[in-house]
């Protein structure tokens, strides 16, 4: 079935850059962009993930996929990165910015707030702002010089608009420790929503559109006692499933969502309404 209203959710012929691709979230934001029609440049950290996830999608879906391995937080990595993307697709007409931090030493992440140390609280800043920012910048740059009306999505969380309630984080348990979530991550988060209302507003009438997308928490293997009591906070009652993520990012990433800007489109089982 198609119609005229349902093609505006189509993405045939445009390439999407994803950053944080390999993650989590990633991979099912480039799964759902590349069912919608979008050739992929799939950006991450490790040449050979992101090579295999390449191939992988452009055997699952009708489109082209490119892995290129990228530090967002370096400049010079970026630049090369569009360059290579630029060389094999030549426009760029998506962007989403998804990649985020939990340092190298995932542990430090979670260190109490009173003794965080500031090496980690740049280290995260690097990533989840000036390397978003140095992304936007580029791609930016790009659709302005080739006239495309692009559409921008930056990945923030809930927990930047919202202060996290730290009563939960008691007993609860993922990738091996005690977790809680830092205020670099909100701080982080926030700047993320900030910089997306200032790029949309900076870029509007040149037709390039900038939203953010606010995740609430995902399901992805944290202990019981976490999933337990963040879903008692929920208004649903559960975490999300990856998947649910995916159709908030198609709508803004498409046409169907072409007098939308400057918005932060919340994706949280209505934890924001209590
Ligand atoms: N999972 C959740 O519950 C949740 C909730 C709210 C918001 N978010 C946000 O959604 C986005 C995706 O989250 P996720 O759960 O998939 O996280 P994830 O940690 O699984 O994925 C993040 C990806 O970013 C990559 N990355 C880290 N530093 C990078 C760098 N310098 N350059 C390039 N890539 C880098 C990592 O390698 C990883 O693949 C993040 O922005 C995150 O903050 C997630």
């Amino acid at each position: 079935m198609s119609g005229k209203y349902m093609n505006r959710f189509r993405l045939d012929g445009k390439t999407a850059i994803v950053t944080g691709g390999v993650g989590i979230l990633g991979r099912h934001f480039c799964q759902g962009l590349a069912e919608f029609g979008a050739n992929l440049i799939i950006v991450d950290l490790d040449q050979a993930q992101v090579d295999q996830f390449a191939s992988e999608i452009s055997r699952q879906y009708d489109v082209q996929a490119l892995g290129i391995q990228c530090d967002v937080s370096n400049e010079s990595s970026v630049t090369a990165m569009l360059a290579k993307a630029v060389a094999k697709f030549g426009k760029i007409h998506v962007l989403h910015n998804n990649a985020a931090s939990k340092t190298k030493d995932v542990k430090r992440f979670f260190a109490e707030t009173e003794r965080f140390s500031m090496d980690d609280w740049r280290e995260v800043m690097s990533v989840n702002v000036d390397g978003m920012f140095l992304v936007a910048r580029a791609v930016g740059a790009h659709m302005l010089k080739n006239e495309i009306k692009g559409s921008v999505i930056q990945t923030s969380s809930i927990y930047g608009i919202l202060a996290p309630d730290t009563r939960i984080y008691e007993g609860s348990h993922y990738l091996g420790t005690q977790i809680n979530t830092p205020a670099v991550y909100c701080a982080s988060k926030a700047a993320v929503v900030g910089m997306t209302r200032y790029l949309a507003t900076l870029w509007g009438a040149r037709g390039i559109r900038v939203n953010t997308l606010i995740p609430g928490g995902v399901q992805s293997g944290q202990n019981s006692v976490f999933t337990e009591k963040y879903s008692a906070r929920i208004p649903m009652a559960r975490m999300a499933d990856p998947e649910e993520m995916v159709g908030a990012l198609i709508f803004l990433a498409s046409d169907a969502s072409s007098y939308i800007t400057g918005q932060a489109l919340v994706v949280d089982g209505g934890l924001s309404a209590w």
